[in-house]
């Protein structure tokens, strides 16, 4: 009997040692995906479009400003983009990188095409898949450029940002469930702004992340587990993460539990208008606040279109359990 268990000991030590092994090894893993052909503009009216997308609806100073920045983001102002917001997630911390032009610490080396890669096929400069925090990856090719003149326009900014810092889950999120998310299409050439239906969907899904924080997901691998829109994804409290979360409300047109239920295309816009009336919230109502009436107007109308889903989401403030 003693000989049974010291065998199954050893055997049940060298399977661990081996999944530890390959764990390891996966770390390292590269992927490989195309360099789009996207060339920055030094034309002022693509960088003026690519600094309303960014300070705007891509909001991307709600990750890429640092934290003592916050209050300007919060209040809709102009920010650099120097980086240095850490997201706390099961699998570990992530930084949102420097991505002003600064040669050492931002992304000055970068090309432009690595740059557009990072964005449409999650790749970063050193092959790694990027934890899929961004939803940019079906942007035209003119906003992609847009975006992508603009950041270069931007003023450098000395700032060093830490490396992502992973646990014990995070090693094996990273080996086994990260992948590189790519484009669901050929991405277009050009999207023209309006006030369709159609603009709304390609606005809330792929540039303002709509979908992405009011669909339900799996926080450990960022997959989408919720009927698109029907909320319910739990995030923690940007003032006290510690103590509260938010739940994400059900924005699909549900006479019942739809938070947006009854709500005029003036009222929508006007509820983006006030900014952040929640101080634990994460929603970047600061740069959305940016967004021109008939970007707002698209998305309200799109949201009319989106199947409505039954689902009470409950308060929207929630107490950790700790
Ligand atoms: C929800 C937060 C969030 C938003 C919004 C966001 N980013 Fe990011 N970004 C991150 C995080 C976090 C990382 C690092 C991910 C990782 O390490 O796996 C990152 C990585 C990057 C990288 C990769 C840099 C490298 O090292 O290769 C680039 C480029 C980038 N972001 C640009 C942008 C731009 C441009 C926007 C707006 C159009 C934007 N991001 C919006 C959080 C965000
Ligand atoms: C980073 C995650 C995140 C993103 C991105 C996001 N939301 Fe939200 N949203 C939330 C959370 C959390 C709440 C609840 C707290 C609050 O009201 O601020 C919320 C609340 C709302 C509400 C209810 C506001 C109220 O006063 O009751 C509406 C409407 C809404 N979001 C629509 C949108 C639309 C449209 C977009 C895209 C343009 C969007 N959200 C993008 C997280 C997000």
């Amino acid at each position: 009997m003693k000989k049974f268990f010291k065998w199954t000991g050893i055997l049940i030590a060298g399977i661990l040692i081996l999944i530890s092994g390959i764990t390891f090894a996966l770390q390292f893993k590269t992927y490989e995906a195309p360099y789009p052909d996207i060339k920055a503009s030094k034309d002022p009216v693509v960088i003026a479009r690519g600094k309303y997308l960014a300070l705007g609806p891509a909001h991307c100073a709600d990750c890429h400003a640092p934290e003592n920045k916050q209050a300007l983001v919060a209040a809709g102002q102009d920010v650099s983009l120097s980086g240095g917001r850490v997201f706390k997630f099961p699998p570990g911390e992530l930084y949102a990188p420097n991505i002003t032009p600064d040669a050492e610490t931002g992304i000055g080396k970068l090309s432009d095409a690595e740059l557009a890669r990072a964005l449409r096929y999650g790749v970063d400069r050193h092959n790694k898949a990027l934890f899929p925090l961004m939803p940019f990856q079906n942007l035209s090719d003119e906003d992609l450029t847009a975006i992508i003149s603009y950041i270069r326009s931007a003023p450098a900014e000395k700032n060093v940002v830490p490396e992502k810092k992973l646990n014990a889950l995070g090693y094996v999120v990273n080996a086994f469930l990260i992948k590189p998310v790519a484009p669901t299409a050929t991405p277009l050439k050009s999207v023209k702004p309006d006030t369709t239906a159609a603009y709304g969907e390609y606005l809330a899904n792929n540039i303002a992340n709509c979908k992405g924080c009011h669909t339900n997901r799996d926080l450990k691998t960022g997959e989408f587990t919720g009927e698109p829109f029907a909320g319910g994804l739990v995030i923690e409290s940007v003032k006290d993460p510690l103590h509260y979360s938010l739940v994400t409300p059900n924005i699909t047109p549900d006479p019942e539990t739809g938070r947006m239920s009854g709500w005029t295309q003036e009222q929508f816009l006007n509820r983006f208008r006030m900014g952040k009336l929640n101080e634990h919230s994460v929603m970047a109502w600061g740069p959305f606040s940016r967004m021109q009436d008939n970007d707002l107007k698209a998305i309200y109308k799109f949201l009319q279109t989106v199947k409505p889903v039954k689902k009470n989401t409950g308060p929207v403030l929630i107490e950790n359990k700790i």
